[in-house]
């Protein structure tokens, strides 16, 4: 298999959330363009609207009204975040800081995700959560007035991180978040770029109250979604891809720089600023690849992409060996089981850690039947690696891939040469 041509990938699915929330809690119109139409941002809008939000029907570039923190209102019905985290975790932040009572709901993968993360916290700044005894949905966030708070998280999360921050904008309370080791910027980024008082020193974040303006957001293109073209990139016998418009913040481009070390070529052109996030167009041409080794400090910055790693990783030369990333379990699917058990299906060579896996790379052709549990990124993965030249591998649910990329599919089509 080659690649060739140029691929614009959707828009980022964090800055899409964010792009949602931040319009309705301005003051006045914020114009949106190029936002992520996944059914994980339907979610975000629904929940919105829910909560009386004026959120129009996405599309390529729309606007949205924004009439500030006290237009959200008690909701009539429960809040459905469908398979989303994000969608939950941070508009939990939203509601408890309203004095309304909510109760989010969810699908089968997110009501299993934990919860408390971001329950003790707003617990702590004064709302009353309900959760069930397994600690995930559904949650009911009794909501009213917050006083401010320093919490500390016991993991780097930055839907914990906005929850928080999105709490005590709501509130006009101040806050401070302190993680062990910084996750995505974008919620930091947005609410500075819109007159929010932020300080960043190290892990810690802080906002003081202050209110949000309205302002436009060019969603750039996800480099979560990216990641599988330029593992594909990676994985070809020939050919380049240029892939278009990617966010190259540097809280979200490890996999980037661990696919490089494992010998990908890979150039950043025409880097820029658009809507206070770096962006560039990123060619990835195949190399010879070999393992490499993943410490937890490596985890925040491609959390979401080890799925992928792993797959590179299956056909690289030697071993690859991914510790500290314990967060996987708690992802829509147990994704350090799911990759492994599903890597071993094929023909692989895979083995599971408490908090990791160990792969060693072979050249021989995999074959099989991918289990997804429903999640899209081991969707996604899984269908790069059986694109490689010998692997025939077959995806049980080649739909979830709606969460976050609906025309993955096609796009894989497109940037293929035999
Ligand atoms: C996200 C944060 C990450 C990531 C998720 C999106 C966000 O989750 O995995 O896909 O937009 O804040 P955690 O905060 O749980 O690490």
């Amino acid at each position: 298999m080659k690649v060739s041509g140029s691929l614009r990938v959707p828009g980022d699915k964090s800055i899409s959330h964010r792009a949602l929330i931040f319009g309705a809690l301005g003051e006045g119109p914020s114009r949106i363009t190029g936002i992520l139409r996944s059914a994980d941002v339907h979610s975000t809008a629904g929940v919105l609207r829910e909560l009386g939000a004026d959120i129009p029907v996405l599309s390529s570039d729309f606007v949205v009204h924004g009439r500030g923190p006290e237009s959200l209102t008690q909701p009539l019905a429960p809040l459905d975040c469908g398979n989303s985290g994000t969608t939950t975790r941070l508009m939990s932040g939203v509601a408890a800081a309203r004095p309304i009572d909510a109760t989010f709901v969810g699908d089968a993968s997110l009501s299993r995700r934990p919860m408390r993360r971001v329950a003790r916290p707003l617990e702590a700044m004064g709302a009353r959560v309900e959760l069930p005894a397994h600690g995930g949905l559904p949650m009911t966030i009794h909501g009213g007035t917050l006083h401010e708070a320093a919490w500390k998280s016991e993991v780097a999360s930055a839907q914990v991180k906005s929850a928080v921050l999105l709490a005590a904008l709501v509130a006009g309370v101040r806050a401070t978040v302190t993680e062990p080791a910084r996750s995505r910027d974008h919620t930091e980024r947005m609410l500075a770029a819109r007159g929010g008082r932020v300080r960043i020193e190290g892990c810690s974040v802080s906002f003081e109250p202050s209110a949000l303006r309205a302002l436009d957001t060019a969603v750039p293109g996800d480099p979560s979604s990216a990641a599988f073209f330029a593992a594909l990139a990676a994985l070809a016998t020939g050919g380049e891809l240029r892939l278009e418009g990617v966010c190259v913040n540097d809280t979200r481009i490890g996999f980037l720089g661990q696919l490089r070390r494992m010998g990908a070529r890979i150039t950043e052109l025409e880097r820029r600023d658009e809507g206070g996030e770096s962006v560039a167009d990123v060619v990835v041409a195949p190399g010879t690849l070999r393992g490499t080794t993943i410490g937890e400090a490596d985890v925040p910055a491609m959390v979401d992409e080890i799925p992928m790693l792993a797959c590179v990783a299956a056909r690289a030369e030697g071993e690859t060996v991914i510790t500290g990333a314990n967060e996987l379990r708690v992802k829509e699917s147990d994704r350090i089981a799911a990759v492994v058990s599903n890597l071993r299906a094929i023909g692989a060579e895979a083995e599971e850690l408490p908090d990791g896996m160990r792969i060693t790379g072979s050249d021989r052709p995999l074959a099989g039947r991918i289990v997804t549990h429903g999640d899209h990124r081991l969707a996604m993965a899984f269908g790069v690696l059986g694109a490689a030249s010998g692997n025939a591998i077959e995806i049980d649910d080649r739909d979830c891939v709606a969460v976050s990329y609906p025309d993955f599919w096609r796009d894989l089509a497109r940037v293929q040469r035999a």
